[in-house]
């Protein structure tokens, strides 16, 4: 029917302004990455992805009429992003923001470019409090699987293995807190099977036959107060 194809692409073309190639708008994007190359998230691993996506997007026909300007800030997992989005919005806000990855820095971003309309994609921000979209993270879309995701795949596997509790080991060095974010995903969920955490600091060295003691100790009793 090619009558009818050729109709049907008019049609799609009357109805999507986008391919008549007409829109230009150009994008300011700001991006946060850390310099510090320690993060497998850091400016010398992502930006090449970042710009070569601004490329491929300059390419496409479909596109063509968008103008991404791309603008690099460091970010150091602290307060860095909130704090240059702030003094940067004084002359003019972004349009989009790409990252912070940290949990803590991209509360304090996230909070920030909701209340100015600002939407934040990140490949980060995987903590179970991102995922309220009504309040103050509403601007905030993640890329990655959130450590709920992690916490539901773990849920199928006890209720697969019929495994009923846990004991959940981890270091907290009280500043990222990455290890703490993503097992809180996990004891929040799990609430139907009996959990119990078992945090140590960095500067202590794991000692197993303290953990096992703590076993033998909560073994039997799955009451709440237990778990504090
Ligand atoms: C880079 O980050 C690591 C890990 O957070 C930290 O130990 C190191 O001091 C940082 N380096 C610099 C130059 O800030």
């Amino acid at each position: 029917m090619p009558q009818f194809n050729t109709l049907w692409v008019y049609f799609l073309m009357v109805l999507n302004p986008v391919v008549t190639n007409t829109i230009t708008e150009d994008i300011d994007v700001l991006v946060f990455l850390p310099q510090n190359n320690s993060y497998l998230f850091s400016h010398a691993r992502v930006a090449p992805a970042i710009l070569y996506a601004q490329t491929r997007l300059q390419k496409d026909v479909q596109f063509s009429g968008f103008h991404f300007n791309i603008h690099f800030e460091n970010s150091d997992c602290a307060n860095d992003a909130m704090l240059l989005l702030v003094e940067r919005s004084c002359g003019q806000m972004p349009d989009l923001i790409l990252g912070p990855v940290c949990e803590y820095e991209a509360a304090a971003l996230v909070r920030l470019a909701s209340h100015w309309n600002i939407p934040v994609i990140s490949a980060g921000a995987l903590a179970l409090a991102f995922g309220n979209k009504l309040g103050e993270y509403s601007h905030l879309t993640r890329i990655a699987p959130s450590y709920v995701k992690m916490a539901e795949t773990f849920t199928a596997m006890f209720e697969h293995f019929t495994w009923r509790s846990a004991l959940l080991v981890y270091e907290d060095d009280k500043q990222e807190r990455n290890c703490y974010f993503t097992l809180e995903g996990v004891y929040h969920h799990m609430t139907d099977f009996n959990i119990q955490i078992y945090p140590f600091s960095p500067e202590d060295r794991l000692d197993p036959e303290d953990i096992l003691h703590h076993i033998y100790d909560t073994e039997g009793t799955d009451t709440e107060e237990d778990i504090y």
